[in-house]
């Protein structure tokens, strides 16, 4: 069975009391949860430390939304793998589309990146998607295809059991717009055909995909409801405890 995961993106949303606030709002709400999906919280790097001591008796577990592709060394105002396994997170969002949009983020360099997190033992959230006019010229599977293939193809067949998938059509991200449920199953039945045929049906069954985009309790049940749709990473509605529990109970 593959897992069921619901992680919240929470970008350069929350200070520190802001974080506070809604770390408790969750975890006293995670009695609510009627199935046993997993959740996750990606909170900004300042108050990760604050949120890995909070949530360290509970099941959920903590994520950062980046790190750098090197160990160490001379790159002002970044943060490394060891710097994160040392405040207590071992799970890494990379690929985001706000990455690879706003700060240059190239396949091969997150090709770089997979490979140092993995290399520390991190769980990394991967993300994929395409933008409004690559789909408007039916691109969009050649364009995840080649974001698979650049950034994540390469890695042993082991190591898959630390990587999740989330697809995030651009165009729906933060604009409200909704891939529908047919078009995030077409999607992640094929993202789940191609690790097949890279690797093998049992790799390929094993993996979560998430499907990122304007996910709401509204539309949650519709979109968990697809065969290969295994959760969410959620943006906007992950920075309400109410919204966040809902979507984890729509399953
Ligand atoms: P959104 O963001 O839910 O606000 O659209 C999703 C994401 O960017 O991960």
């Amino acid at each position: 069975m593959r897992k069921k995961i619901v992680a919240g993106n929470w970008k350069m949303n929350c200070n520190l009391d802001e974080t506070k606030t809604l770390l408790k709002e969750i975890k006293d709400k995670t009695n609510t949860l009627n199935n046993n999906t997993q959740l996750i919280v990606a909170p900004a790097f300042t108050n990760l430390l604050t949120a890995a001591e909070f949530l360290k008796e509970t099941n959920i577990k903590v994520a950062a939304q980046n790190v750098h592709a090197e160990e160490k060394g001379a790159f002002t105002g970044e943060i490394s793998v060891d710097m994160l396994s040392s405040v207590g997170v071992k799970t890494v969002i990379l690929g985001h589309s706000e990455r690879r949009k706003y700060f240059g983020e190239t396949k091969p360099l997150l090709n770089k990146k997979v490979n140092t997190a993995l290399r520390h033992g991190f769980e990394v959230i991967f993300c994929v998607g395409e933008s409004l006019e690559e789909r408007e010229k039916n691109n969009h599977f050649k364009v995840i295809e080649e974001q698979l293939d650049k950034s994540l193809f390469y890695i042993k067949k082991e190591t898959w059991k630390k990587i999740v998938i989330a697809y995030e059509p651009v165009w729906a991200i933060g604009t409200g717009k909704t891939a529908s449920a047919k078009q995030a199953q077409e999607m992640h039945a094929f993202i789940r055909e191609l690790i097949a045929q890279k690797y093998d049906q049992a790799t390929a069954d094993g993996v979560s995909i998430l499907y990122g985009g304007s996910v709401k309790p509204e539309n949650s049940t519709e979109l968990f409801a697809q065969k290969d749709v295994d959760g969410g990473l959620i943006g906007g509605a992950a920075l309400n405890a109410e919204s966040f529990i809902k979507i984890a109970n729509s399953f």
